[in-house]
């Protein structure tokens, strides 16, 4: 399909004006052209106001308002606009004072027809990768019930790097904490990728019995093994021209990541039991919610494996470290399930959305969605209430919030005064929950030993009286 582009053309000489139009059709054939035409900046003003323009081309020099003037009043019009000064070469400085200005850059009189078609595409290029990096979020197949929703500033930038690092080939390695998106993620690049007509191929290596995980992800031949009576196909062949997505990649044995460390280098490997070397062109991205420096540290991860896969890392930060997305996913999920189960709700009250943004998500935005799943069969009526809300996450709330009432006290407020009655708030309920166990108290509340004995003693806590008769 041919691309539109609409031109643009503001100069007060028309027979220049023709000739831009004829270069341009003939040295932009890809494009399907529309011109307009403007013979002053006052006329280039109100055609951009009226219509979208991908490019201006604009002389300096003109009646009633000059290319300068122009250029500065239809940046704040619309600052994204990509401007190309046209201007005469004794007049050079006009150019240095328009690029100051905000155009993309200029070009001589008289037009030189390669010239201005290499400067248009430059242009285009350009606008292109820069409408790409401001993209509100990276498509993901047809399938309407999965989103990209995010409007963090830390998923802006996630976003960002899903569509720069699609048009790319290299390793990916996505980290995060579970139910973070790691998956989501993997197939927004897949899908953003000159790949994406081909298929996405996933594979959990934590999932597969070691012994099998080789022709998992090799094939094998028939008869190479004890119950291969088949020929297989392995992940690596079928996500040919596609992307091959290793889910947990923590979880893949020292063996078989020198293995895949070997396709990786050489992008070749050998079935099972063939003697055949098969070539792979897939793209390879790995996601793992597990500590890989430290995994290398304990010798349980290769650190040359590592270093192959890390060659771009995104980091997926935890729900609890993005506030600002709770509102969205939450709609997001509404509008899911609504579809879903065939019932509609209109969203969450405003206590609810106080509590989902208290509470820590350590099962992040899966848990999320369970939880609305959840509330969908319990609610009865049009909004999510917190009554709807599964049991434990009203009780960490509770029990946080109990602690910050303490705080909570008629005299003059005293920061330290504060701190204290939370602190023994604290540790009251750590001993009441452990049984006036220390040690078990210690595991639980995750307090040094020492830190625990010395506050019981600060606050004179009667431990005796949490012990379970
Ligand atoms: N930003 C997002 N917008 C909308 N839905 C999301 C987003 N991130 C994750 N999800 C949804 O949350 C669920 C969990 O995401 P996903 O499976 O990608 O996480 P994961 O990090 O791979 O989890 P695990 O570590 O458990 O494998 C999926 O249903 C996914 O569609
Ligand atoms: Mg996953």
């Amino acid at each position: 399909m041919q691309l539109s582009l609409n031109v643009l053309i503001v100069d007060d000489e028309p027979e220049l004006v023709k000739s831009i139009v004829s270069i341009l059709n003939t040295t932009l054939p890809e494009y399907r052209l529309n011109t307009k035409e403007a013979s002053n900046g006052k006329m280039a003003l109100d055609s951009v106001k009226k219509e979208t323009f991908d490019l201006v081309l604009m002389d300096v020099r003109m009646p009633e308002m000059d290319g300068l003037e122009a250029l500065k009043t239809i940046k704040e019009v619309d600052p994204r606009i990509t401007v190309v000064i046209m201007t005469a070469h004794s007049n050079l400085q006009d150019a240095i004072t328009a690029i100051k200005h905000g155009a993309f850059d200029y070009i001589e009189k008289p037009i030189d027809p390669e010239k201005l078609s290499a400067l248009v595409k430059k242009a285009i290029v350009t606008k292109e990768m820069v409408s790409n990096l401001t993209l509100s979020s990276p498509i993901l197949d047809d399938d309407i019930d999965s989103k990209f929703v995010g409007a963090s500033e830390k998923m802006r930038e996630i976003f960002h790097l899903i569509n720069r690092l699609a048009n790319v080939d290299t390793t990916v390695l996505i980290r995060g904490e579970n139910g973070t998106g790691k998956e989501l993620v993997a197939r927004a690049i897949h899908s953003n990728s000159p790949q994406k007509h081909g298929p996405f191929v996933a594979i959990n290596c934590g999932a597969i019995p070691e012994n099998l995980m080789e022709s998992e992800l090799f094939g094998h031949e028939r008869g190479s093994f004890t119950g291969a009576i088949d020929r297989k196909i392995g992940k690596f062949q079928l996500a040919n021209k596609g992307t091959l997505f290793l889910d947990e990649v923590g979880e893949l044995e020292p063996d078989l990541q020198v293995k895949l460390l070997r396709v990786l280098q050489e992008r070749k490997f050998m079935p099972v039991g063939s003697n055949r070397e098969v070539r792979t062109n897939a793209r390879i991205i790995a996601a793992t919610n597990r500590n890989l420096e430290k995994m290398i540290e304990e010798s349980e991860f290769r650190e040359d494996f590592f270093y192959r896969l890390n060659v771009m890392p995104i980091f997926l930060p935890p729900l609890r470290e993005r506030l600002d997305d709770i509102a969205g996913l939450v709609n997001f999920f509404i509008n899911k399930f609504s579809r879903k189960l065939n019932r509609s709700i209109r969203g969450v009250t405003t206590d609810t959305l106080a509590i989902l943004k208290k509470y820590r998500w350590p099962g992040n935005i899966r848990e999320l969605e369970n939880c609305i799943e959840r509330a969908f069969i319990i609610e009865n009526g049009p909004f999510i209430t917190p009554l709807s809300l599964p049991e434990n996450i009203l009780r960490e709330i509770n029990n946080r919030s109990n602690i910050l009432l303490t705080g909570k006290y008629s005299g003059p407020l005293d920061y330290d005064i504060f701190k204290e009655a939370a602190e023994k708030e604290f540790i009251e309920s750590a001993l009441r929950a452990n049984e006036g166990k220390i040690n078990k108290t210690v595991a639980h509340a995750n307090i040094p030993k020492n830190t625990l004995l010395r506050k019981i003693k600060k606050y004179s806590i009667d431990v005796s009286r949490f012990a379970k008769d």
